[in-house]
């Protein structure tokens, strides 16, 4: 592929050793601008700041500090550190969008706001309309290759032929651009929810290796690198009913899932607790012919829905559950969460091995009323990290997506 490769350190390892360097920067950071605080709260407040970087941190942590220590609750890894590394995303971080292609056919532009695969919709409306846009190459930490999977499935597009796309359009790009050739793609992204997305890329192997793929398939087994890639929420928006909320009341039946048999996993669970009395459990869709919505309102009415993997891993369900406010039991081997580094799926959600799903009924009946109360106090609280706006709004879908990129985010240029 390229025979003259310029000398560098490996795209990877230098990216890693730049995120692990930021985030023990920062941890110093907390701790300095903690030890400060609090300092600063015993003595005269005309104390002047050793640094001017102290002197940022600081002020975040003013203008922030109350309000957000109560929100920023322990489902959270390391709150503080995202809160500050946060704040920091939102001042400097800026994104260039590659201008080619015809946005008629497959560039550009989003196809539409609704479906299954509307995360990746939002996502390409939303970098436009977000503050993080720059038209100046030179001023880009990252460079967004805009090209839609969702639009050429759309047009009908095989995946042979979507595969020549990519690759067509990217190699133009090199050609063109000096950007690429600078980190061999390391400093590049991709976004697709399609799950035959992941697939089109593979005309290119430096993308795969280098480039950062945001992808709503995040499993380990279909080639997803989970310190380089980026898990996309797949969410069917808009959703039909409104958010779940201080419901604990009318939650009186234990779990619920109603669905195809498009995988190993939902035959077994469909094959072991279909005729249970206390799991609801069908083989099937429920049909709109019996009423209204009852699909949906099912969510409000049960503790746990059950989010086994269909043809892919993830599936819209568990952003479904997490909206209605029903406990996602997720059920996939090798599932790479979305914002797994920064939140604590098991703080409001229940994650199985594939081989539990015999014991499924036994396992949600053993967990305690209070720790149910807690896992659901704590699904409230994520909602927000799951839902897409337009324009955007702070930590939301579209901000997290825009923190996971932070986070990998190439420093070194050549
Ligand atoms: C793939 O693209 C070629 C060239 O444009 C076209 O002739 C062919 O019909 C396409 N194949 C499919 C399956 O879409
Ligand atoms: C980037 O490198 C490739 C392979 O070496 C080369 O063909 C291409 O012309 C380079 N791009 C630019 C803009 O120089
Ligand atoms: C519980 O269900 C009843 C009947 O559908 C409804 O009127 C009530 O608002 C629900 N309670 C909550 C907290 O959602
Ligand atoms: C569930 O009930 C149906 C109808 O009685 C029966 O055909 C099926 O075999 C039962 N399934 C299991 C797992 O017992």
């Amino acid at each position: 592929m390229s025979a003259a490769k310029p000398p560098q350190i490996s795209p990877s390892s230098s990216s890693m050793v730049s995120i692990r360097g930021s985030l023990l920067t920062l941890a110093i950071l907390t701790l300095i601008s903690f030890t400060f605080l609090s300092l600063k709260s015993l003595h005269s407040p005309s104390s002047s700041p050793p640094t001017t970087v102290l002197n940022v941190v600081e002020e975040e942590a003013v203008t922030e500090n109350v309000e957000r220590r109560e929100e920023m609750s322990e489902v959270y890894h390391t709150p503080e550190i995202f809160r500050l590394n946060y704040a920091e995303m939102e001042k400097k971080f800026k994104v260039y969008i590659y201008p080619d292609g015809d946005p008629n056919t497959f560039y550009q532009t989003p196809r539409k706001l609704t479906g299954k695969y509307s995360s990746e919709g939002y996502f390409f409306q939303n970098i436009r309309e977000s503050r993080f846009r720059t038209e100046d190459p030179d001023q880009a930490h990252l460079f967004f290759i805009p090209i839609s999977c969702h639009k050429m499935r759309g047009k009908g597009t095989s995946y042979e032929n979507m595969t020549i796309t990519v690759k067509d359009y990217v190699e133009s790009l090199i050609a063109k651009y000096p950007y690429w050739n600078k980190t061999l793609g390391a400093d590049h992204f991709l976004v697709t929810c399609h799950d035959v997305g992941v697939r089109a890329f593979e005309g290119l192997p430096f993308l795969i290796k280098n480039s950062i793929r945001v992808v709503c398939s995040p499993s380990y087994d279909v080639g997803f690198i989970p310190h380089k890639d980026v898990a996309l929420p797949q969410v069917l928006q808009p959703f039909a009913l409104p958010a779940g909320g201080n419901d604990l009341e009318n939650r009186t039946n234990l779990g619920f899932w109603a669905g195809g048999r498009n995988s190993k996993i939902r035959v077994i669970l469909a094959r072991v607790w279909e005729n249970d009395t206390e799991l609801d459990i069908s083989n099937s869709r429920i049909s709109r012919a019996i009423g209204p919505l009852v699909y949906q309102k099912r969510f409000y009415s049960n503790k746990f829905c059950i989010c086994p993997g269909g043809s892919q891993v993830n599936s819209a369900r568990i952003t479904d559950s997490i909206h209605y406010g029903c406990v996602p039991v997720i059920i996939s081997d090798y599932y790479d969460l979305p914002f797994n580094d920064i939140i604590d799926w098991r703080k409001f959600a229940v994650v199985l091995r594939e081989k539990d799903v015999y014991q499924l009924k036994q396992i949600l009946k053993d967990i305690p009323d209070a720790e149910f109360v807690r896992l659901h106090k704590e699904l409230v609280k994520v909602q927000k990290h799951f839902q897409w706006n337009t324009p955007p709004i702070k930590y939301d879908a579209f901000h997290m997506v825009m923190y996971e990129l932070w986070l990998r985010h190439h420093v070194i240029k050549y």
